[in-house]
């Protein structure tokens, strides 16, 4: 895939689908209006029931939801765009009201830390189950599925979710994981169910087409990965066992960009590598160049500037004013803080 230029729309879970997790008109708009940047990643989208985190996250779990994602991926192709679907399962990380009638599933029957705040109240986070290792497979059909769902419904390839503490970032850390078959203990081990998972997307739908998301020493969701000689090891098994199939890309999450840790992986793959510098400070223009220039990475992920600043990549070039985020709009609600950032000429009164 060649890229216009280098800024890529980071995934943004916003919460705006359908109770169903059917992708609305509104959420086609959204996309459309944010095809200026050389890539869109949409927000992460389970790939079966059990892999849902969040009300009104949109799905790619059946055909209604495919069909509302082929209204938001022609939407951005009519606009020149590029789009790929973000297949995320949230494994542990469960925020619905009927979590304990669900099949939560996870490494190890690990809980998230601490309370839940639902509509109705706050409550402890449910217990997952253990997978068994025989049910190993159908969590990768699950992606597989999924992964070939979004390339029917038009998207141009899938980024497999791997970060952010989610069920395959669980696998990878040893506090969510503490299996002692194939799939836990050694780095390698916790390493091999993201591995399988990202071949086989990569052998569905094509490599070329397959990107995978990770947060190396990342604290999101109650994961730590703080022990600094293991999580070398652990990714580094990863990108091991990733390389020679010709990934599309490797999007990296990380706080610290030039370290030793993420330069290391990136010396370690044989792809390009995006880059984001975390959720504590909003990316900038300063850094974002200064990611390029200094040659840390082949392109940079941004979020929260272009959730606010459709025409970031104009804006950016121009060197205009942006418009600033508001958070309070950011999971869930309607149009307001979703599609009515204005565009610089707007906003200067001039179109
Ligand atoms: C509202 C919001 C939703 C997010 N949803 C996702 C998501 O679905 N998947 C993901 O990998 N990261 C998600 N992130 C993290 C962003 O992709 C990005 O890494 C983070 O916002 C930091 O980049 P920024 O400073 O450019 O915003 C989300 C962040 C925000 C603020």
């Amino acid at each position: 895939m060649e890229l216009p230029n280098r800024v890529v729309m980071a995934p943004l879970t916003r919460r705006r689908a359908t109770d169903d997790g059917v992708p609305t008109e509104s959420m086609a708009r959204h996309y459309a209006d944010r095809a200026g940047t050389g890539l869109i990643v949409a927000e992460g989208t389970y790939p079966s029931r059990r892999g849902q985190t969040y009300l009104n996250q949109p799905g790619i779990a059946d055909a209604a939801q495919a069909a509302g994602w082929r209204r938001v991926t022609d939407a951005v192709h009519e606009r020149g765009g590029r789009i790929v679907l973000q297949v995320m399962h949230g494994g542990r990380v469960v925020h619905l009201p009927d979590g304990a009638a669900r099949d939560i599933v996870a490494p190890s029957a690990i809980p998230v830390p601490g309370t839940l705040r639902l509509p109705d109240g706050e409550r402890p986070f449910y217990v997952p189950r253990a997978l068994r290792t025989d049910e190993m497979p159908a969590v990768v059909e699950e992606f597989v599925a999924a992964a070939r769902r979004a390339i029917d419904a038009g998207f141009d390839g899938v980024e497999v979710h791997g970060a952010n503490g989610y069920l395959l970032n669980q696998f990878l850390s040893p506090t969510t994981n503490q299996r002692t078959d194939a799939y836990g203990g050694s780095p390698a081990n916790r390493a091999r169910l993201v591995v399988e998972v990202t071949r086989a997307v990569a052998d569905a739908v094509g490599a070329d087409r397959t990107g995978l998301r990770i947060s190396p020493a990342g604290v999101r969701n109650s994961l730590d990965e703080r022990h600094v000689p293991d999580v070398r090891d652990t990714y580094g098994a990863l990108v091991a066992g990733l390389t020679g199939i010709g990934l599309a890309y490797l999007s990296v999450l990380s706080p610290d960009p030039a370290g030793e840790l993420v330069q290391g992986l990136r010396r370690q793959f044989d792809g390009a590598l995006l880059l984001n510098d975390g959720f504590d400070l909003v990316t900038t223009r300063t850094a974002a160049a200064g990611f390029l220039a200094d040659g840390l990475a082949d392109a940079v992920v941004v979020g929260r500037p272009v959730l606010a600043n459709p025409d970031l990549v104009r804006r950016w070039r121009e060197d205009l004013p942006l418009n600033e985020p508001d958070p309070a709009t950011f999971y869930g609600g309607d149009d307001r803080g979703y599609n009515d950032y204005p565009l610089a000429d707007a906003a200067a009164g001039v179109g």
